[in-house]
């Protein structure tokens, strides 16, 4: 039977965020945003095991992994220069502690803190059957504009059809090493892009709004609000 294997990249430096700390380390709701993905992850008893792949310069995780529920993460110091390439090293070094092609990876954005337990036994319900792999996704709602240079809009794009890509992106490990592979890594925004180019289709599993990548200063605010308010429920 495949099994399931969380990878979370946290090789970035937040340079859009900002701040004394890596974006990966910075707090909201009293823990890093790295810990509070890597809590919703293991939420899931389908997850074998976490791996966390950070840069190999990295001097922040020691202190920050002794408040980490440990007990199913590895760190791998593996971090490339792009998202795309930290995840291909990942898988990589994956394999050399027994992660076999057929399993599952799922590989989730450290700069996702609010993802729900529902959204991620949804992916692995919907996709843990699937012959490509999938990803968390939302309807896009708004109202799309095309901007010119003067940022002016020229047209209303239709958006029928469109969607928001989210993390948690699952895939067989074999799958997305080989795409990986083939794809010229600085085009390659997440996981689903790669598997896309190698002509598979990926299934869009329903994500939630709330689910929101961490980006800007604005982004940590709202993200405390959704993690107060899951735990105040
Ligand atoms: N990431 C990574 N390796 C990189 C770049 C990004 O592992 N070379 C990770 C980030 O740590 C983050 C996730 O990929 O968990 C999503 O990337 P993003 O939100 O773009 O984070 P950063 O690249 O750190 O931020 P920025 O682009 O603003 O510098
Ligand atoms: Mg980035």
């Amino acid at each position: 039977m495949p099994r399931y294997f969380a990878l979370i990249p946290a090789a970035g430096s937040g340079s859009r965020l900002g701040g004394e700390l890596p974006k990966q380390y910075q707090a909201v709701a009293g823990q890093s945003l790295l810990s509070h993905a890597l809590h919703a992850l293991c939420q899931d008893t389908r997850i074998e095991r976490a791996f966390v792949a950070i840069a190999p310069e990295d001097a922040h995780w020691e202190g920050v992994s002794r408040h980490m529920p440990l007990y199913a993460a590895l760190v791998l110091r593996c971090g490339g220069a792009t998202r795309a390439q930290t995840v291909f090293n990942a898988l990589q070094e994956m394999a050399k502690h027994g992660v076999l092609d057929n399993d599952w990876a799922l590989v989730h954005d450290a700069a996702r803190p609010c993802l729900s337990a529902e959204a991620l036994a949804r992916l692995i319900d919907e996709v843990g059957t699937d012959v490509v792999g999938g990803l968390l996704a939302i309807p896009v709602a708004d109202t799309l504009k095309r901007g010119d240079e003067y940022q002016r809009a020229t047209t209303t794009e239709n958006r029928n059809g469109l969607w928001q890509a989210q993390t948690p992106q699952m895939f067989r490990v074999g799958t997305l090493r080989n795409a990986l592979a083939s794809a010229p890594l600085e085009d390659v925004t997440d996981e689903a892009s790669a598997i896309e180019r190698a002509g598979m289709r990926p299934k869009l599993v329903m994500g939630e709004a709330s689910n929101i990548k961490i980006t800007y200063p604005a982004d940590l605010v709202l993200a405390e609000a959704i993690l107060t308010r899951v735990a105040g429920t």
